[in-house]
């Protein structure tokens, strides 16, 4: 043994996620008035890209009977904006900073929840959720720690269930990749921003078997939908082959295919 020992006690990780909102929060709490700074935090237009996240999730099927998990719920630009539509939605709304949080509660139905929720998983019962959101949240972690949400949404989600996320790409948010090359070296930027090109979603999507849409982006980010799709209790792998020649003779798994694609497409099981 050398004789330069160091006792080292357990460090509290503290993700870089925790560490970089709360700075931006601190410094636009002092800086700006409440209502400001807390649309600032969530990237501003506050009431427009409320309604906006609203109108997507009502496009992608959401009812008011449904359980809506809304990971990074900020300070609540889509709560307050769905909360006007479905008042009687079953909605949980998670964040990593208290400060957001309790904006969100008091501009949200009495009903709506919101959790201070600092792990990359979701807060509920396998198979409980009917749609789960995020919404700019996956622009700013690392690509593995997205899969990590990702990979718990599918065990959260119900059988036929979504999880929508919003992303950026270089194709069509280049100005946004130029901004960010201003702050190389320069020790401002307030947080990781990340981009997500359409092959990493695309293997995410196969690798966890979920189907997934990607839409052609309009203004804004863009969308990935991803559905958890349920196999039907009659599905016989061998029938699919016999139906599907094309599958038999790529010898694709005929289960993986249907969930990931034959359903999307379609195609008969039986
Ligand atoms: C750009 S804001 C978007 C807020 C909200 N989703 C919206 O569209 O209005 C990003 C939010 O994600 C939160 N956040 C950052 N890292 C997170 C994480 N790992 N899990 C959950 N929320 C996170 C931030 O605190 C912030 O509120």
């Amino acid at each position: 043994m050398g004789r330069m020992q160091e006792r080292r006690e357990p460090m509290e990780v503290r993700p870089h996620f925790v560490e970089s909102y709360e700075r931006l929060i601190t410094t636009l709490l002092d800086t700006y008035p409440l209502d400001e700074a807390m649309s600032l935090a969530v990237g501003g237009a506050y009431d427009a890209l409320g309604e906006a996240e609203a109108d997507l999730l009502n496009r992608y099927g959401l009812l008011e009977h449904h359980f809506l998990i809304d990971i990074g719920c900020g300070s609540g630009r889509l709560s307050s904006a769905i909360g006007r539509r479905f008042p009687g939605l079953r909605y949980l709304g998670t964040d990593i900073d208290p400060r957001l949080l309790e904006y969100a509660a008091g501009k949200a139905p009495g009903n709506f929840q919101f959790l201070l929720h600092q792990q990359l998983s979701i807060p509920a019962d396998d198979a409980s959720v009917d749609f789960i959101a995020f919404f700019s949240v996956f622009t700013h972690l690392l690509h593995e720690e997205s899969y990590t949400y990702l990979r718990d949404a599918k065990r959260a989600l119900r059988p036929g269930g979504t999880v929508i996320v919003s992303f950026l790409e270089t194709s069509h948010h280049w100005e946004t990749f130029e901004s960010m090359l201003l702050l190389v070296g320069t020790n401002q930027s307030p947080h990781l921003n990340m981009f997500i090109e359409r092959p990493m979603l695309i293997e995410w999507a196969r690798h966890l078997e979920l189907e997934l849409d990607l839409p052609e982006p309009s203004p804004g980010q863009s969308m990935a939908i991803f559905r958890r799709v349920q196999l039907p209790i009659d599905f016989e792998a061998n029938i699919y082959l016999e139906l599907h020649k094309d599958v038999a003779d790529a010898g694709v798994d005929p289960i993986h295919h249907y969930l990931i694609q034959g359903h999307k497409e379609g195609r008969r099981y039986r």
